[in-house]
């Protein structure tokens, strides 16, 4: 029986077109891509993977990188072959959006697979895309992928000084980053519990400052103790090892070098650096400690230039960080020396005192050559409870050339960064700090580094976002996975997806793959918060 009413006919063509639209929508979203690209087309052919894959490439680590993972991963034979007949041809060619370094397009035909890029990092992004394309099956449907991210900066930050993981970890780590098109590792190396990178000039900060007694246990004021001593230190061939790995994975390493405060470590290895002079051992409790740099000090200005010194030649970055978070200024309001200081210097309060400094190694820095970057104390608002509003700055004005990393305050602390001219990164602790955060995934991912309430002019001084993995509470390696993964996925996509083409349910979807990939690695990850809602 058939029922030709035209109502009826309309209603089931309609159907029809939904089901097939959603059809497409499923079909390209299976691929299981992440960072979900910012255009995937798909139309009505295959491609197989033959099995001589034969590759035609003027970038050997594109084609390595190719090679390595068509007969590792797919147990297929890999060759490189001149331009004709090519079964995967990787080109970079200036004229393809030459603004975006990082972009890159795939066309999936039926004979052949092209992936172009302006830049060697867009050619990695796009072999990065091809390896999820491929990742359980050697057929796929014929598509293009036009693809660029939505943030410069897409960045995880490792604290190692209150835990040391070593070089394995942070190696995994990066490869993790990578394939989830992260490009930037901001690496916490220094804290008051713990100093964690060789300076030759002044050997006592790592034999002294990377050694603890204890570290309290749990969380904090647990009045809990491990009861084991702790250390560990990166000697400056290991970091130039890991500079070079990140750097092959196209992912730049920042250094954070915490100053004035969170400084104790390195009190504790030179105790004239700080305004007491007194002799401290490396904290074994975490939080803010009084004791630190007393920048009004010479030596101590020459100290950090010295050391930051050294970091220049390690680390080809053209950014560096110098912390500048939660400074508690006792000991320098206890100081008469201090005092004398800040009066014959007209500053008003310590908050201007550390501005002054901060401007003095920003200057050098950029003498170097490089950028600073500090948290969004640097400006001098005061952004926590526990800070007395006399010690906020009244009168000095940051350098306009120092990258602000907002994390705490008033959101509208980035409209005021971005209105003096500074450049920010967003790294809003609500929905990017790894070890607090308890919102659901869903939450977490909806987080867009560029505020809609910025016009977008001033969106434009936004660099992107970072996601932060402090050391207090994660004292091993298991700990410290459990945290990250899987929601240096969500942040991957948040750095790099378009907001508009973000899509929380797809991701949870396409976020399967990865974990069983993870799971094979021995990696761990939190089963609980993709379910929770
Ligand atoms: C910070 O979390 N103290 C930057």
């Amino acid at each position: 029986m058939t029922n030709k009413n035209p109502i009826f006919l309309l209603l089931i063509s309609m159907l029809l077109t939904i089901s097939v639209s959603s059809q497409e929508s499923k079909e390209s979203r299976r691929f299981n891509l992440i960072p979900y690209p910012n255009m995937v087309k798909v139309s009505d052919g295959t491609f197989t993977l033959p099995e001589v894959v034969t590759i035609c490439s003027e970038n050997n680590s594109a084609l390595l990188d190719l090679i390595k993972w068509l007969e590792n991963d797919k147990a297929l034979t890999a060759r490189k072959v001149r331009k004709k007949h090519a079964s995967i041809s990787l080109k970079i060619t200036k004229d393809f959006n030459p603004s975006n370094e990082e972009s890159y397009q795939i066309d999936v035909i039926h004979k052949n697979i092209t992936i172009k890029a302006s830049h060697e990092a867009g050619l990695y992004y796009g072999i990065q895309s091809l390896k999820q394309l491929f990742r359980d099956r050697k057929v796929v449907p014929t598509l293009q992928i036009k693809d660029e991210p939505y943030c410069s900066w897409r960045a995880f930050m490792l604290d190692e000084a209150r835990h040391f993981k070593g070089k394995a970890a942070v190696k995994q780590i990066l490869d993790e980053m990578a394939r989830l098109k992260m490009n930037t590792f901001h690496w916490h190396l220094t804290d008051s519990e713990g100093w964690r990178i060789d300076i030759q000039k002044y050997p006592l900060l790592c034999q002294i400052g990377a050694f603890r007694k204890d570290s309290e246990a749990g969380t904090w004021k647990s009045g809990k103790l491990h009861g084991v001593p702790h250390s560990g230190f990166y000697t400056q061939e290991d970091i130039k090892e890991i500079v070079a790995y990140a750097a092959d994975k196209h992912i730049r390493v920042v250094p954070e070098i915490e100053m004035p405060g969170h400084s104790a470590a390195a009190v504790a290895a030179y105790p004239w650096l700080s305004a007491t002079g007194e002799k401290i051992e490396v904290p074994v409790k975490f939080g803010k400690h009084k004791d630190m740099f007393d920048v009004t000090k010479p030596e101590v200005i020459e100290f950090i230039k010295n050391v930051l010194s050294e970091i220049f030649e390690l680390f080809p970055s053209k950014y560096v960080h110098v912390g500048g978070d939660e400074v508690i200024y006792d000991q320098w309001l206890e100081s008469e020396r201090v005092c004398a200081y800040m009066k014959e210097h007209n500053l008003v309060s310590p908050a201007d005192l550390q501005i002054q400094f901060t401007n003095e190694i920003s200057k050098f820095i950029e003498e170097n050559g490089k950028v600073m970057i500090g948290w969004n104390e640097i400006l001098g608002s005061n952004i926590h409870a526990w800070q007395d509003s006399t010690e906020r700055a009244v009168t000095t004005e940051l350098s306009q050339n120092a990258v602000v990393q907002f994390w705490k305050g008033d959101t509208i602390l980035i409209r005021e960064a971005l209105e003096k001219g500074h450049n920010v990164i967003n790294s809003y602790h609500k929905y990017t700090y790894l070890d607090m955060i308890k919102k659901p995934l869903a939450q977490i991912y909806s987080f867009n580094p560029k505020p809609i309430f910025l016009d977008e002019k001033l969106k434009a001084g936004i660099l992107g976002m970072g996601c932060q993995m402090w050391g207090e509470w994660i004292p091993t390696i298991e700990l410290m996975q459990e945290r990250i993964y899987p929601k240096l996925a969500a942040y991957a996509e948040i750095g790099w997806t378009l907001p508009i083409n973000k899509d929380y349910e797809g991701f949870t979807l396409r976020i399967d793959a990865l974990c069983t990939e993870w799971e094979a690695q021995g990696i761990k990850w939190n089963k609980s918060i993709l379910k929770r809602k």
